[in-house]
């Protein structure tokens, strides 16, 4: 039975009215684009759409054909229809100014129009991610209007291509997920209010980086190896999908963290993942949800952006958890707990604050 069902559109609709906005025609054109996106990507090498293009993006990763023809799907889908002053994502350099012959509007449309590309050519769940903000006065975005904290944003989402497809949104009013009817086309709300659980034993992060990692990351992870016998007295388990959408939707649906911390594999890159277009929106989809999303020494929703394509350690999932992490790099940056140097001092414990195991 179908009828009575809440769709997408009646759901994002009714959020708008209630705040005034006309966030709702935007998300219902985000929404268009997730659907093109979904049959592109699903289509798999039937579509002839697989593999990389000799280009490469603003921050030096080579494209995709994909990432190329999503972003394109999220410009047409998105720029007609006059409630944007400009658009701006990871495969294009500079921010898209919205053509003359279309209205302006004042909200600011931010993605990652193919999150975890790598995947796609092996057939493993990847993602679209937005992030909705307003800009004070209508007209045409400047460069700096793109530099708000993710405090100040709006509405944020996601989308996963999946074994379903699914759509997740906030309106700064709880998080829902809403999955593609393949049959009818519409997205229907079929995850409404999601709760992270606060409690896991379950963490994600790309372990080919420990060395790099910071101390504080390094013992948050060991202990989770060490299980039953070590200071976390649990046995913990590990996930690592290379698609951060599909991490943090699993993280939204059972709990868990995802960690891609700072590392110093390349001195200039202060983390792995963007900040407006991948942190912020998966933070405010996280707290919105009861969840925590810190860089590890601040809320990643408080960091003043400084440029566009800023990268940002990111650290998100189940409250205690993140908590726990933030109290670790706490510790290590007021010196109770340095690195050990000396044979005689290898054992972590002897120093250990017992009150913070
Ligand atoms: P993108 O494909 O948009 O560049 O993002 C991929 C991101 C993210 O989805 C994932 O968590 C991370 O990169 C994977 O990084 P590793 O390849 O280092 O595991
Ligand atoms: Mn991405
Ligand atoms: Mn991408």
């Amino acid at each position: 039975m179908q009828f009575g069902r809440t769709t997408l559109s009646k759901f994002v609709i009714e959020q708008a009215r209630l705040q005034n906005s006309e966030l709702g025609a935007l998300l219902i054109d985000v929404a268009a684009a997730v659907k093109t996106i979904s049959a592109m990507v699903g289509k798999g090498a039937l579509g002839g759409n697989l593999g990389a293009l000799d280009s490469t993006n603003v921050q030096g990763e080579v494209q995709k054909k994909l990432d190329v023809l999503t972003n394109e799907a999220i410009l047409r889908h998105c720029e007609w229809g006059g409630q944007l002053a400009g658009m701006a994502s990871e495969e294009m350099d500079e921010p898209y100014a919205i053509p003359n012959e279309y209205p302006r509007g004042r909200y600011l449309l931010v993605f990652d129009p193919l999150d975890g590309s790598s995947n796609s050519d092996v057939n493993v769940s990847v993602g679209t991610i937005f992030s909705i903000f307003a800009r004070p006065t209508a007209g045409d975005a400047q460069p700096g209007d793109y530099l708000r904290p993710g405090c100040e944003q709006l509405a944020a989402g996601y989308a996963i291509y999946g074994p379903s497809t699914m759509m997740v949104l906030t309106l700064g009013n709880g998080t829902h997920g809403f999955t593609l009817d393949r049959e009818n086309g519409n997205f229907i709300l079929t995850h409404p209010d999601i709760r992270v659980p606060e409690e896991t034993t379950e963490f994600a992060i790309n372990s080919s980086n420990e060395r790099f990692w910071e101390p504080p990351v390094q013992r948050y992870v060991s202990e989770c190896k060490a299980g039953k016998t070590g200071v976390r007295a649990t046995d913990f388990n590990m996930r690592w999908i290379a698609s951060m959408v599909a991490e943090v939707h699993r993280i939204l649906i059972r709990g868990g963290i995802f960690m891609y911390p700072k590392d110093s594999k390349d001195p200039s890159k202060p983390g792995r993942l963007r900040l407006l277009y991948e942190a912020n929106p998966m933070a405010m989809l996280i707290e919105q949800a009861g969840g925590a999303a810190s860089t590890g020494r601040q809320r990643i929703l408080d960091v003043q952006p400084e440029a566009l394509h800023q990268r940002v350690p990111v650290i998100l999932g189940s409250k205690n958890e993140v908590e726990r992490l933030e109290r670790y790099h706490r510790d290590y940056d007021n010196g109770s707990d340095r690195p050990f140097v000396s044979p005689l001092f290898a054992e972590r414990s002897l120093f250990r604050d017992e009150s913070h195991a």
